[in-house]
């Protein structure tokens, strides 16, 4: 962080309108897994109209203070009558408690599916619940002469979330989308250090697996008049906040060129010690070829990283994971490319599993699991082959990768059953 002193006060970003949050400069990790080499920042606003005061989104339990001394400086608090949450991540939400003590008569606003988690987290308290007000898309509060408009852009990047926009001045309050892990004292984009790495990181670590709903958010947001965009996290966007909009909108949207477009895609990763899985792979991706209708990639993973893979997993439709067993288990970078999994929406895309074994043979079983486990459908049963497969054990291969492009392509076979059979 840029050691100029920043006012223990609040700092203005429009008229009436100021940042009271609280700078984390040290932290270097956040939520487990993200990386925070520049801090960040717990953003919390107080917009004054003539009626009232609101206050949008407090900070982290332990930065209670430093938000108390700078909300101090600019509100009383028997003037608070609106408490807007945003999203209720506890590093939002963490000085709701004590807020909700000192300024009892104010009302709460939030989105329906953040009031159970409301609850929830005020749970250890013992406090009674707050008058809390769930709203949704255009329901509104008159702060007197200004106006607080919500946005339901839920899952950026908890189910709660949701956007407000202080109509008159044409600032929005995002909570995390737009949002950085960035501490820097200046505060404003305009003035800060270069932090579109951040910028981008946050979007591919917590908005990306939402990409859907970051592009419905967008659809809300870009019709609106914007001068200021004022994130939960990192710099406030006053110089050009559309550009950023945009950025998301590019970040959201598909990244690859696809020549496939009227076919359906299947990516085989494979890895092998002595080329047992290899084969297994090879003949899996002609059977699914064969069929018409699918592309097949093959990749071996000795030769990657998981990380590269990001962008090819979101865009296929099915994906396929080949690994011997070794030591009761599939191998270290089948794991990392699934555990990768997390950062992309995954759900729904067709998932299969298939290795050479020695005697026990559990990758192929492990695997299966972790896909139903990320929600993947697996309609055909993984194939095991136990050491070197012959060619009729190739040939149930390449039936595998035929059976897995009918399910891409819809073209499943439907079993004929023989009534007396089950008579
Ligand atoms: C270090 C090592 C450990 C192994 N552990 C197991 C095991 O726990 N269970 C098993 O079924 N096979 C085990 N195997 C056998 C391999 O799964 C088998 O050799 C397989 O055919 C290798 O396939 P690949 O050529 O695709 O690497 C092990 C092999 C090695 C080299």
């Amino acid at each position: 962080m840029v050691a100029a002193a920043l006012t223990d006060n609040a700092v203005e970003i429009a008229p009436g309108v100021h940042w009271v949050g609280a700078l984390d400069p040290h932290l270097r990790s956040f939520d487990i897994i993200l990386k925070t080499a520049n801090g960040t920042s717990y953003n919390s606003y107080v917009v004054r109209g003539k009626n009232g005061v609101a206050i949008i989104d407090t900070v982290k339990e332990n930065f209670a203070d430093d938000f108390f001394r700078r909300l101090e400086s600019v509100a009383r608090y028997d003037e608070i009558t609106t408490i807007v949450l945003n999203h209720l991540e506890p590093d939002h939400s963490g000085a709701l408690p004590e807020l909700l003590k000192r300024a009892p008569q104010a009302k709460v606003y939030l989105s329906s599916r953040a009031q159970m988690m409301l609850k929830a987290l005020l749970k250890p308290s013992g406090e009674k619940p707050p008058e809390y007000i769930p709203v949704t898309t255009d329901d509104t509060v008159d702060l007197g002469g200004r106006t607080l408009r919500f946005l339901h852009t839920p899952y950026l990047h908890w189910p709660d979330t949701q956007c407000t926009y202080l109509e008159e001045d044409g600032l929005l309050f995002t909570g995390d989308i737009f949002g950085c892990h960035f501490c820097d004292n200046r505060l404003f984009n305009d003035q800060v250090g270069d932090f579109r790495f951040s910028f981008e990181y946050y979007y591919a670590h917590i908005m990306r697996p939402f990409r859907e709903y970051v592009l419905d958010a967008v659809a809300l947001i870009e019709p609106l008049e914007i001068n200021l965009i004022a994130p939960a996290h990192g710099p406030i966007l006053r110089h050009a906040p559309r550009d950023y909009v945009h950025r998301y909108r590019e970040l959201a949207t598909p990244r690859l060129f696809n020549e496939a477009r009227s076919e359906k895609t299947l990516v085989v990763f494979y890895i092998s010690a002595y080329g047992n899985t290899r084969r297994m792979a090879e003949s899996l991706a002609a059977g699914a070829e064969s069929i018409g209708g699918v592309r097949v990639s093959l990749y071996d993973l000795e030769g990657g990283e998981s990380g590269i893979f990001t962008d090819l997993i979101e865009e296929a439709d099915g994906l396929a994971f080949g690994s011997p067993t070794i030591n009761a288990d599939a191998v270290k970078p089948i794991w990392d490319v699934l555990s990768s999994l997390t950062t992309v929406n995954v759900k729904g895309k067709l998932g299969a599993a298939f290795g050479s074994y020695g005697w026990s043979g559990e990758a192929v079983r492990l695997i299966e699991d972790r896909l139903r486990g990320l929600k993947l459908r697996v309609p055909v049963e993984g194939l095991r082959i136990k050491l070197v497969p012959d060619a009729g054990e190739l040939e149930e291969c390449r039936n595998l990768g035929e059976q897995l492009a009918r399910h891409l392509t819809g073209r499943v076979e439907h079993r004929e059953i023989d009534m007396a059979a089950l008579a």
